[in-house]
């Protein structure tokens, strides 16, 4: 059986957003799960790359880009198994980044699974303090959705309305993660996620046990500095019974850098 024909298609696109992206983009069935997720969530994978010394940007967040080209491009390869790629405020802010497929290569390898040629793009900002003018709007090649709670105000709400295919409420002050992830899954028919970050939207991943894989680059460099941030950032868990506990399913060692990834073990309740 073809990978397409498991997967259930795109429901009808909301108006809104078929009026940005283009028919082709959004008729196409969202399929090739290659670890489909039987639940009503989204297989959700974190990929970062870190330095030897755990930091994912300096300490002024000036570089946070540091991996090889060989780590660039297996962020592509990533990206080109999954519906959709998700990333925080600030990631979106700092760094002159589109979220995109990448080249030509990159969208044939999406066809031959059945996926749309871009995926979808999730940015989340629970403040709605999101930059209007970041790289990530200036390009208009796939839906993007930002996560939001009632914090945000009016005025800027309507910006983002403005700006993005969807503006989705998920919560009074909080994010409800869970819950974001399943409208994602069930309005936009996100059935494998990326999150690349940063550290704080990571941290609530984890702490709401919403991730399945961590894909990890350990690139040759130390950055040291207190406030440079790690992988995982918000206010964290104080007990190591509370830790997220992980599975190394694969290490190896390309250019120098050490690409890792991780299942992280579910604990029965
Ligand atoms: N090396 C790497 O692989 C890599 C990857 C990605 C990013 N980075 C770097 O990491 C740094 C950014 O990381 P960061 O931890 O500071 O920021 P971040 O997670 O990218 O963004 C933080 C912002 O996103 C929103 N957000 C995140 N989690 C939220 C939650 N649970 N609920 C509501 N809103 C939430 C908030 O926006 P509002 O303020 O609007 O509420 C928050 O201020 C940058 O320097 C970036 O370049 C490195």
């Amino acid at each position: 059986m073809s990978l397409k024909s498991k997967v259930p298609g795109l429901k009808s696109p909301p108006a809104k957003r078929a009026a940005k992206v283009s028919q082709r983009q959004v008729r196409r069935p969202l399929a090739s799960r290659l670890q489909p997720s039987d639940s009503d969530l989204p297989f959700v994978l974190v990929n970062m790359a870190m330095t030897a010394d755990g930091k994912i940007a300096t300490g002024n967040r000036a570089v946070a880009s540091f991996g090889s080209a060989r780590d660039h491009e297996q962020l592509l390869e990533l990206r080109a198994t999954a519906d959709a790629v998700m990333a925080g405020a600030r990631t979106v802010d700092t760094a002159k980044i589109n979220l995109g497929p990448g080249g030509a290569k990159f969208r044939r390898r999406r066809r031959q699974r059945g996926l749309v040629e871009s995926n979808v793009r999730v940015l989340v900002s629970g403040g709605g303090s999101i930059n209007p003018a970041a790289e990530v709007f200036q390009h208009r090649f796939s839906p993007i959705i930002i996560l939001t709670t009632q914090r945000t105000p009016a005025t800027k709400l309507r910006q983002l309305r403005a700006l993005a295919d969807e503006v989705k409420i998920c919560g009074a002050t909080e994010i409800n993660f869970r819950a974001a992830l399943r409208w994602l899954r069930a309005r936009w028919g996100i059935a494998r996620l990326i999150c690349e970050g940063g550290g704080e939207l990571n941290a609530a991943l984890f702490r709401a046990g919403l991730v399945d894989e961590l894909h990890l680059t350990v690139c040759p460099k130390v950055f040291g500095g207190r406030t440079a941030p790690t992988i995982a950032e918000g206010i964290g868990r104080l007990q190591l019974a509370n830790a997220a506990s992980l599975k190394m399913t694969s290490v190896r060692r390309r250019a120098g850098e050490i690409f890792l990834v991780f299942e992280v073990i579910r604990i029965a309740v």
